[in-house]
């Protein structure tokens, strides 16, 4: 299948949710189209979509799927078997809450919706695509605002990112990614560092995938080399996305973003978080509320078909991390650059 050049990681097609199997990449392009919500569900579990936006705007159209599954005329009964879709797609990843806000989205459209069931749905196909269009409006917006934050000097810098915050990652432009990709336009960027990301390696497989697509100087390192590249000044600035964002600050990301912000820090090298409103979780005070995921051992202990430690050996597998708000330089948004502490003046969304 050839590679579009704009990529997509949903795409609403006539009938059916139409996902880029991210599971697959770099080595093979493919797609999946899903007519049925537990399909989205399965989707997000097993990572085919992943990255905190997309996964939301996944979920809104399983909850429209879901929605399109329900037969029954009564509006009580509709809205009560569309609470049990919310919660399927709920229980699929526990730490991203774009994937929480968007289900409560839906379910408060639902809710709020006037007139009879079939007017209902077709409410929530259009809240899902709403959901989508402002989220590549919005990741424009922090690509654009987080330029400003940039260093000063040099003029052209290289930027280490961690994990994918790309295309794949949210609609379509990124959130850390969307800012190196404004940096591209405005001629700023010299080269991006892209973390292998272990141990799903989303920053070897994915991140390294977009910018050869997007002609973006890109260079690969391990995860265990940013101290080594910062020591020798070869970054000028790490730019990461988030998972969830707690009102203090503290930010949930993929594991070994804590460790990437204490090494910034130890070299005097600007760590900005790049994240959507929608990603702040206001309800949470500071960032020991943040339920971490826990994948199968499976990812660490094999690569490929082959298994790389002997029998015997015990496993944890966190799949993300808390960086402490004081690590932040600043948090980029869509309704500014903020300080971690100014982020309580923003109202949620
Ligand atoms: O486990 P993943 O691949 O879904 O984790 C993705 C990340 O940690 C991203 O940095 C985050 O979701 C922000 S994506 C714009």
């Amino acid at each position: 299948m050839s590679i579009p050049t704009q990529v997509y990681p949903v795409i609403w097609k006539e009938d059916r949710v139409v996902l880029i199997d991210q599971t697959r990449l770099p080595k093979e392009y493919a797609i999946v189209e899903i007519h049925r919500y537990e399909d989205i569900a399965r989707a997000i579990s097993t990572m085919i979509v992943r990255g905190a936006p997309a996964i939301g705007i996944a979920a809104a159209y399983g909850m429209y799927l879901g929605a399109r599954e329900i037969e029954t005329d009564d509006r009580d009964t509709f809205l009560a078997r569309l609470d049990e879709v919310a919660r399927i797609l709920g229980n699929t990843r526990p730490t991203a809450v774009n994937l929480f806000w968007a289900i409560e989205r839906m379910q408060k459209t639902a809710q709020n919706a006037a007139g009879a069931v079939a007017e209902i749905r077709e409410t929530l196909l259009a809240e899902a695509k709403a959901i989508q269009a402002e989220d590549l409006r919005t990741c424009q917006e922090i690509g654009d605002r987080g330029l400003e934050a940039l260093p000063k000097t040099p003029e052209r810098l290289n930027i280490l990112t961690h994990c994918n915050t790309g295309s794949l990652a949210t609609a379509g432009y990124g959130t850390a990614l969307g800012v190196i990709r404004s940096a591209q336009g405005a001629g700023r960027l010299a080269r991006v560092y892209a973390d292998e990301t272990r141990p799903r390696l989303q920053g070897a497989r994915l991140t390294t995938w977009e910018c050869v697509q997007d002609q973006i100087p890109v260079t690969l390192i391990s995860d265990n080399m940013a101290a080594h590249c910062m020591k020798q000044g070869s970054i000028h600035a790490a730019i990461v996305g988030a998972d969830r964002i707690a009102a203090n600050g503290d930010t949930a990301n993929k594991i070994g973003t804590y460790s990437l912000a204490l090494v910034a820090k130890a070299h005097n090298v600007p760590f900005f978080v790049a994240a959507p409103l929608s990603t702040v979780d206001f309800r949470l005070e500071t960032g020991e509320g943040i339920p971490i995921e826990e994948r199968d051992p499976a990812e660490l202990y094999q690569i490929g078909p082959t298994r790389i430690c002997p029998p015997g050996v015990e496993f944890y597998n966190p799949a993300f991390d808390v960086t402490p708000a004081a690590l932040i330089t600043a948090i980029i948004t869509e309704r500014g650059v903020l300080k971690p502490e100014e982020l309580k003046q923003l109202s949620p969304i």
